[in-house]
This record gives structure tokens, sequence and C-alpha cells, in this order.
């Protein structure tokens, strides 16, 4: 089924990689705060997935994070751990009652000891936490492509072999999420439980990110065996 996939903070890096990624089958929403940048990465990202494609069936376009936040029938979070409550708060009162809300968002900060995670380093929540405080049906947000780096979503021809955690309340939510990590060639869900285990799918990238620098591994990911 084609879904009308919006990306709040698509113009990022991450955006870039799930907006190329779906466009073969979904309508894909790239949203900015500015919907000129959000036209001119749509037209970008259009011309990468022609390139990578050939041709596809689904569409890219841009507009301001409000009216992607509106349309959408899949929402992905696509922004920083410190713009959650401005941006959620903006948003997250106008999707849809269906709307499904995905967060990849990781509440992690870069010390002197490493990658930190807030919500152990400095009490904070984790990001499901957060998010869902500004959601009107909390069961339709899934934390999941936290261990996923964009440098590896953003080229299609790029093989991968990698596990993608998955937590949620919502059967139906988590079934579509999987469905979208499904579509992503060489990617697995693996489903952790509920939205209140998802700080263990977060922390997982900081863990990655640790392991990267410490052994210098080029750009690592996981694979339960
Ligand atoms: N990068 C990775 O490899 C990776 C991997 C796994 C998970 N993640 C998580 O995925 C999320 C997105 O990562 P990213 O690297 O794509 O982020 P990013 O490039 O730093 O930012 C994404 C977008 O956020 C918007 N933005 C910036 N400041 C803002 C503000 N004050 N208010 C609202 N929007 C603002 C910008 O869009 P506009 O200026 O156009 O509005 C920007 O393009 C993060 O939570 C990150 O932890 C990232």
């Amino acid at each position: 089924m084609m879904l009308k996939i919006g990306i709040i903070g698509g113009t990022g890096g991450m955006g870039k990689g799930f907006a190329l990624r779906w466009c073969p089958k979904h309508e894909i929403l790239v949203g900015s705060r500015d919907p000129h940048r959000a036209e001119a990465a749509a037209a970008e990202y259009t011309d990468a997935a022609k390139q990578a494609y050939g041709s596809i069936n689904g569409t890219i376009s841009g507009k301001d994070n409000v009216s992607v936040a509106r349309e959408s029938d899949v929402l992905i979070l696509s922004i920083q751990y410190e713009n959650i409550d401005s941006v959620c708060s903006e948003l997250l009162g106008t999707v849809k009652d269906s709307c499904i809300v995905v967060s990849p968002i990781v509440p992690m900060v870069k010390t002197e000891t490493g990658f930190e995670f807030l919500p152990i380093k400095e009490g904070r929540p984790f990001s499901h936490q957060l998010v869902q405080k500004y959601m009107k049906n909390r069961s339709r947000l899934v934390s999941a492509f936290h261990v996923i780096s964009e440098k590896k979503l953003v080229d299609p021809r790029l093989a991968l072999d990698y596990d993608i955690f998955v937590c949620g309340d919502d059967k139906e939510s988590i079934d579509t999420v999987n469905g979208l990590i499904g579509e992503i060639k060489g990617l697995r869900p693996i489903f952790l439980g509920s939205g209140a285990l998802a700080y263990m799918a977060e922390i997982a990238t900081p863990l990655l990110l640790n392991a990267m620098i410490k052994n210098k591994l080029k750009n690592p990911g996981i694979k339960l065996l």
C-alpha cells in the first residue's frame, strides 16, 4: 500500500536517507521549518533517486513541517533531542488520529569521556517518553532506526545487513513500521518490547559510536546472530 510518509527535519542526513529508501513505493513529504529549503531538498533527493533507481513509483515533495504533519500517514521525527519540545508541541496535536509517529531520536552528547546517554548522565527523559507527552494517541508512537547510520541509508546501492530495534505499544503501528524497515533491503526489524523499553534502543547508538571510535571501526551497525 502506498503511504504518505512525512519526514520532519527531512533536510538533514537521516531525512535524506529515509526519503531515498522509501520513494520507490511511497509518497514522501520532506518537511522543514523553511518550505523553500524543503522544496530544494526534495528536488535534490528526486534527482538522486532517479540516478539510483532509474524510475520510482512514488514521489518526493517538500513542504513546511506543519503541512507535512497534517497530511502524513506515517510521520518520522528526524530531529535532534533538544528540539523535541518545540517541534512536538507545535506539530503533534495536528496529526491525523491514525497517524503513526516514528522516533529515531537519540538523547546523546559527546564529552571527553566519549558519547554519553543524556537520560543517565543528566536524568532527562528518554526520547520516546518525551515525544509521547505531546501525542493525542500515545500508542501510535514507535521508536526505531537508532542504530543505522545516515551514511548507510543515503546510498540506495549500498548493500546492508543490519538489525533495527523496534519498540512500541500498538501492534498495527509496529507492523507498519516493521514493513517499512523490511522494504529497505538488508534491514531486519527486531522487536524489543513496549515503548517503556525504548531507552534500550536509544542507548544502543552511543554504545555503537564509542565502539567505533575506540576500535577504529567504520560505520558499525548491529546484527543479532
Ligand atoms: N545521523 C545519523 O546517522 C543518525 C543515526 C541514527 C539516529 N539518528 C537520529 O536521527 C535524528 C535526526 O538526525 P540527523 O543527523 O538527520 O539530524 P540533523 O541533520 O542534525 O537535523 C535534522 C533537521 O532538524 C532541523 N532542525 C535543526 N534545528 C532545529 C530546530 N531548532 N527546531 C526544529 N528543527 C530543527 C533541520 O531542518 P530544517 O532546518 O530544514 O528545519 C535539520 O535538517 C536525530 O535525533 C539523531 O539522533 C541519527
